[in-house]
């Protein structure tokens, strides 16, 4: 067996018993006793001895010698401390399976042989503890921590766990995964980050739930419901589209995502009330597209292609303006591109305003 640098203490409780049933020498203490190396252990003993026939007030000695006294050795009844190496073993319970918000009870226990300074617990949740000491027999005592909590859905498979310090420092600890019945929680709408329009899109409803959830809805922002089950497919989705969130439901509750909007691609329109004017010889166009991704817009003359000389995009909504002198071109095609596609429109130059007044000129001379 190792040998312990640990200081055992050890404190000899011997209680008198009653004169009355005293009529002979005898002892009752524990043979043997088992103490951890660095706490303590306490030895119970009772005696008994004839009656002196006068009143003895102090006791002392190694262990027991009575002032003016007969003197009598126990040493037939020598109790032997043993040391033991390894911690005894922890009792844990709790409940397997408990639900949300209803209270619990964990009861962490330890055999010791130390009651003046008895092991300290420590738990891993929070909660409200009460300790419980109780003397077993042979020097030892055991200790119970009961921890009473109300277990939140984030407790489900977590480790409760118990850590018991004995006096000296020697400690262990021992733990449970604690399943707790909730309701859905963490409820979201899965889904492709983007969908092209028209095209079918399938959205899935997760959670975490316990027991798991074993029905789904599914609702716009009005509160209509669209659809029920785990998966809902859009077969052909619209820019239009409005949000949506799907609602979880097990035996415990319900739980609800948030809103989900689809991100739905398109390419490019070309708004009609695109135009251009004359400036004095410059000519202004302006070239309205609508898609999702913003397009890239181009003016595109019969022999060049010409960049946008200024560009805003508000939201799904690129104008594209080109401030140019073109000469005696009569119309320009507007390209709107995206990543979806692309789209054009001619739009018709005006007529040049110095041109005009000389038709005008030629027109009255003609009438004249
Ligand atoms: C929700 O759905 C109902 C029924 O399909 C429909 O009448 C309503 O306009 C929708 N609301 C929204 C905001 O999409
Ligand atoms: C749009 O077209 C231009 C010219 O063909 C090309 O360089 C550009 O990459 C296109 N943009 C997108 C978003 O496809
Ligand atoms: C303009 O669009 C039409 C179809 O809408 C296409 O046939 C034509 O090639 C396009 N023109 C240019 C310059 O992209």
């Amino acid at each position: 067996m190792a040998s312990f640098t640990w200081t055992l203490f050890f404190v000899g409780l011997c209680l008198k018993v009653t004169q009355t049933e005293a009529s002979s020498w005898t002892i009752k203490m524990p043979s043997s006793i088992k103490g951890l190396p660095g706490s303590c252990v306490v030895i119970p003993c009772s005696f008994s001895y004839p009656d002196p026939g006068k009143k003895v007030t102090e006791f002392n000695g190694i262990w027991i010698e009575m002032t003016d006294y007969e003197k009598f050795s126990y040493k037939g009844n020598a109790v032997s401390i043993t040391m033991i190496s390894e911690l005894n073993t922890i009792g844990f319970s709790i409940k397997e399976e408990v639900t949300e918000g209803q209270s619990v009870s964990a009861s962490c226990s330890v055999a010791h042989s130390c009651p003046t300074s008895p092991p300290v617990f420590t738990w891993s949740h929070s909660g409200e503890e009460h300790v419980q000491p109780q003397q077993l027999k042979d020097g030892q005592w055991s200790a119970t921590s009961t921890l009473t909590f109300q277990p939140t859905s984030a407790d489900h498979n977590k480790p409760v766990q118990c850590t018991v310090t004995y006096k000296g420092g020697q400690h262990h600890k021992t733990s449970r995964t604690l399943k707790v019945k909730h309701a859905p929680v963490n409820v979201k709408v899965e889904h492709k980050s983007e969908v092209k329009e028209g095209e079918a899109v399938q959205l899935r409803c997760s959670s975490d739930a316990y027991p798991p959830a074993t029905s789904y809805q599914w609702h716009n922002e009005t509160g209509s419901q669209l659809h029920r089950g785990h998966d809902y497919t859009l077969l052909k989705v619209s820019r239009h589209a409005g949000a949506l969130y799907c609602t979880a439901i097990n035996t415990i509750g319900s739980g609800k995502s948030n809103a989900v909007q689809l991100n739905v691609l398109y390419a490019p329109e070309i708004a009609e009330a695109s135009s251009c004017t004359s400036e004095g010889d410059m000519v202004k166009c302006v070239c309205i597209s609508d898609s999702k991704p913003p397009s890239m817009l181009y003016f595109v003359l019969p022999d060049r292609v010409l960049p946008s000389t200024k560009v805003e995009k508000h939201g799904s909504v690129t104008i594209g303006t080109l401030h140019a002198e073109l000469g005696s071109s009569v119309a320009l095609c507007c390209l709107a591109n995206n990543t979806i596609g692309n789209a054009n429109l001619t739009l018709s130059l005006p007529v040049n305003s110095k041109m005009l007044n000389l038709y005008i000129i030629i027109a009255s001379v003609a009438e004249s």
